[in-house]
């Protein structure tokens, strides 16, 4: 199914942020690691700026830089209003305030369209999406996701997540999910105890890790699946 443009957020995080809520150890940054829906992070072009490997996976990724530029300045200005108009709903720690939110999502955009159009002649960028990607089998060490799975539960289904895991899972060794809870809420996602259960059921080793970012109040798990190799 082809990515609408005009319903996508696209908000990114730096290589801080992905440490912070993915618990990445230096070990971990050596790694040969997939971003499923990395949109318009900046973790890429700073991971790829430190000489480690990622290779990011969106279907973003199919418009032209000045779209999805033109697309997020669009959409930020109401995503700083929702903000202000919930603030007691976030954590004011990693960023003081809104506005100083905006103006390191900005940092991140420009960062990111900097690197866009080498990134994709490197195959850094690749189209794909969700539930299935185009990679070998275990051709990752590790895969992170981020606001995507669990985030945006109510518009994505309990089968969508659970092929989405599995088949992150074919192509990497470990995968990395971040936040476990609702995009406008404060409560788990309701598929993640379903998903885990499943999981588990198929001998899988899954974590409940708690992590150093928490914006969104009480946000601040990572799942953490491993598979036997
Ligand atoms: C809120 S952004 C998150 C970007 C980044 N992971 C971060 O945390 O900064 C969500 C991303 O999911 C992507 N997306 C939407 N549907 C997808 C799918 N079926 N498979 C993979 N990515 C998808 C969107 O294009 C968008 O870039």
């Amino acid at each position: 199914m082809a990515v609408e443009l005009e319903n996508v957020v696209p908000l990114g995080r730096s290589l801080k942020e992905y440490k912070l809520m993915f618990d990445l150890t230096d070990n971990d940054l050596d790694k040969k690691i997939l971003g499923v829906a990395d949109g318009i992070a900046s973790f890429n072009v700073e991971m790829t700026e430190l000489g480690n490997t990622v290779v990011s996976v969106d279907p973003i990724y199919s418009f032209e830089g000045k779209e999805i530029k033109e697309q997020f300045y669009n959409v930020i200005d109401s995503v700083v209003d929702q903000l202000k108009a919930t603030q007691e709903d976030y954590i004011w720690d990693i960023f003081k305030s809104p506005d100083e939110y905006k103006q390191y999502r900005i940092q991140t955009l420009e960062k990111f369209i900097a690197d866009y159009d080498l990134g994709k002649r490197e195959r850094r960028y690749i189209i794909g999406e969700l539930p299935s990607l185009d990679f070998e089998d275990s051709s990752f060490n590790l895969a992170l996701c981020a606001h995507l799975l669990f985030f945006y539960s109510k518009q994505l289904d309990y089968e969508f997540h659970l092929a989405s895991v599995k088949e992150i899972l074919r192509t990497a060794n470990e995968v990395r999910i971040f936040p476990l809870l609702d995009v406008k809420s404060i409560n788990r996602s309701v598929h993640l105890d379903p998903i885990i259960r499943e999981l588990e059921s198929e001998g899988l080793s899954v974590e409940l890790r708690k992590v150093g970012y928490e914006m969104q109040r009480g946000g601040n798990m990572m799942l953490c699946i491993v598979k036997e190799q």
